[in-house]
């Protein structure tokens, strides 16, 4: 049986960042790649906060849902928060990890006051101001310049979203909780994506991480920033291609 894989997307995006991870990797596993709530098409309501332990059990009905026991949780930056808030409480249901552009660390001041900012922002103006304001700040220099159908696409999955949506899960952002005592209980195998010119989570985000998890494989993904997923998905899916194979397959 191949392992099912839970793609869970970074903020505030949706389940299509994963395109290239749904085709490329359908070989290797059955995929789940959700929107999470009020992103994409979900339009389920939405509480004022939404926080990351919220968005896991939105993860855990979901896995009820299909009928899938274990699950091999893939969190790309606020997906990995959520990851981690849905393996501090059902770790049972976790068959391995992969954190990709993310952190077990929590915001400090500035940082929770930038989510203010971001939420008023967005309440007031909506997405598209946000949309090309961030944009830059999730690929490398080399991609803005070369590739403007990945800056495009960008772009757009970040304006379509709903303000409401990127307001609370932002402020379940803020609230979220240091994970490394998490990690440290985790014995699974784990795999750790680090993008060389990530600038919002940069390689030495991740050394914490895998301080907690000595066992985990850890991948640095060169010219890439923030999103390997796209950027640079040959990399991103190789690197989880090998790991399934060499730690999942045949543990
Ligand atoms: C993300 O990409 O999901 C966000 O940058 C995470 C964050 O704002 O902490």
């Amino acid at each position: 049986m191949p392992p099912t894989l839970l793609l869970i997307h970074g903020f505030p995006l949706d389940a299509t960042l994963w395109s290239e991870q749904v085709e490329g990797l359908s070989a290797d596993a059955r995929i789940l790649a959700p929107d999470l709530r009020g992103f994409g098409a979900d339009r389920r309501p939405l509480p004022e906060v939404m926080t990351m332990e919220a968005h896991a059990e939105d993860l855990r009905d979901l896995l009820d849902e299909q009928g899938v026991d274990r699950v091999v949780l893939c969190g790309l930056s606020m997906g990995g928060y959520v990851a981690m808030a849905f393996l501090e409480r059902w770790p049972e249901r976790v068959a391995g990890l992969i954190l990709a552009h993310t952190r077990a660390s929590v915001d400090d001041e500035a940082g929770r006051q930038a989510r203010m900012e971001l939420v008023h922002e967005v309440t007031e103006r909506g997405m598209e101001r946000l949309a090309r304001g961030m944009v830059g700040g999730l690929l490398t220099p080399r991609t803005m310049q070369r590739h403007p159908e990945l800056v495009e696409r960008v772009r757009a999955m970040i304006a379509r979203q709903q303000p409401e949506a990127a307001a609370a899960s932002a402020l379940g952002m803020a609230q979220r909780m240091d994970r490394h005592a998490t990690l440290r209980k985790v014995r699974v195998p784990a795999l750790i994506l680090v993008g060389e010119h990530d600038r919002l989570m940069p390689p030495h985000t991740a050394e914490p991480m895998r301080e907690a998890m000595p066992h985990a494989d850890l991948v640095m993904l060169p010219e890439t920033a923030h999103l390997g997923c796209l950027e640079f998905s040959m990399g991103f899916n190789g690197a989880i291609h090998r790991w399934l194979k060499e730690r999942i397959t045949n543990a």
